[in-house]
């Protein structure tokens, strides 16, 4: 063994022969070695698969973007792989003219291509009143982002002579068996923002993500980017669908219920280290994580190593984009005793990431949406790193 290295000294037979021919994977896939990081279900979360979530392993992955294989998937009634031949958006209500697009229609007019994260608002929805799941994939993992590619649906809007001036809110309803329906404010369909979406990072969306058509709605959570999209009604008022007055509420400490709190604050997670990783010694470490705002763009990023009395601000790595993660991360030389991790998030509008007791004195213990407290991480002394949750 003093001698020196057999990883090095010795070559391995592959290295010395002919490697596997060109498209023996016509679409490509990720090494066998990296077989472990896959979107994970809760087992138990529902009563079957069709209803449930697979969470992203944020744990894994750099940069903001989210591989397509592996962005979360959560679904109302299980996933179709839809037919774009037979595939149609209807546009009607508050229109001079309903409208029907078949994909060709809408894949001709012109596109924009925008990065966007997607926040399910049950997100960190199992640690409102204690710690209740080990890892960052599932405290956080119904988060990703992508380049979603499609047309501005004020433009299909303009085309059908929407009354933009009576007609203030649209319906969105997806085709499959979950009739899912949201109400979106006119103003973000104005702005230009929501997309009429085909494309995600280059290629055409996968069928867990709504595959040929769905809705991006930046800044907004996840249920409103209603998949397998088959219609937009524009109309004079909020329908309070079963997907906005029952579902996707905020239950306030008083028992009323509060609805419509769409847009997704300002969050953050230390990614890495997190949860269910080891440190194997003491040392440098190079402590990273997401950060994001439904309002606009990150501004900074502070992290703590002591629990939430020192802070530190981190580095953001570019691009830092409107409405989508944002990679932090900041140099940590770990002293081998036993620490508590953060990060703290503050958007361009100045709100600052809350911490679960000032999160909890204004919204109780019993909600399950719209959770963006101030995630901890334990590291004892052996290195192991656990979820814990400081007040
Ligand atoms: N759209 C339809 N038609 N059916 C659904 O079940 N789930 C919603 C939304 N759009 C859903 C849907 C929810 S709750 C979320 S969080 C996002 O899709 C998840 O998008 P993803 O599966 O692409 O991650």
């Amino acid at each position: 063994a003093a001698r020196g290295e057999s990883a090095i000294l010795e070559l391995p037979p592959w290295s010395t022969s002919l490697g596997k021919p060109v498209a023996a994977n016509p679409y490509g896939m990720p090494s066998k070695y990296e077989s472990n990081l896959v979107r994970r279900e809760s087992p138990g979360l529902t009563r079957v698969g069709g209803s449930s979530v697979a969470f992203a392993p944020l744990q894994g992955l750099f940069g903001i973007i989210t591989p397509s294989g592996l962005h979360f998937e959560r679904h109302h009634q299980g996933w179709q792989d839809v037919d774009p031949g037979k595939h149609r958006l209807m546009i009607n209500g508050l229109v001079k003219k309903n409208m029907v697009f078949t994909m060709d229609d809408i894949m001709r007019l012109p596109s924009v291509s925008r990065i966007h994260f997607i926040e399910c608002g049950a997100n960190t929805g199992m640690e409102w009143g204690n710690v209740a799941v080990p890892t960052v994939q599932y405290s956080h993992g119904m988060l990703s982002c992508s380049e979603f590619t499609g047309v501005p649906l004020r433009e299909l809007l303009e085309y059908c002579g929407a009354d933009f001036k009576k007609g203030r809110y649209i319906l969105a309803e997806g085709a499959d068996g979950s009739s899912m329906t949201r109400t979106i404010p006119m103003e973000l369909v104005e702005s230009g923002e929501v997309l009429v979406a085909y494309g995600q990072n280059g290629e055409m969306l996968r069928p867990e993500n709504g595959y040929p058509l769905r809705l991006v709605v930046p800044g907004v959570q996840g249920v409103s980017w209603v998949k397998w999209l088959r219609r937009i009604e524009v109309g004079d008022m909020p329908w309070a669908t079963k997907d906005e007055a029952v579902h996707y509420i905020d239950l306030m400490p008083d028992g009323q219920h509060r609805q419509y709190t769409s847009t997704q604050e300002a969050k953050s997670v230390i990614t890495s280290p997190s949860g269910g990783q080891v440190l194997l010694d003491k040392g440098f470490y190079n402590i990273t994580g997401l950060a994001w705002s439904g309002r606009g763009k990150i501004k900074r990023v502070d992290v703590s190593t002591d629990g939430g009395i020192n802070w530190r601000t981190a580095r953001l790595e570019t691009p830092v984009l409107s409405k989508a993660l944002t990679r932090f991360n900041i140099d940590w030389n770990w002293d081998g005793k036993p620490c508590i991790l953060q990060s703290r998030a503050m958007d361009e509008t100045g709100y600052v990431q809350p911490g679960y007791g000032q999160l909890r004195a204004v919204r109780g213990k019993k909600s399950i949406y719209h959770n963006n407290a101030i995630q901890s991480w334990k590291v004892v002394e052996n290195g192991e790193v656990s979820n814990v949750q400081v007040l």
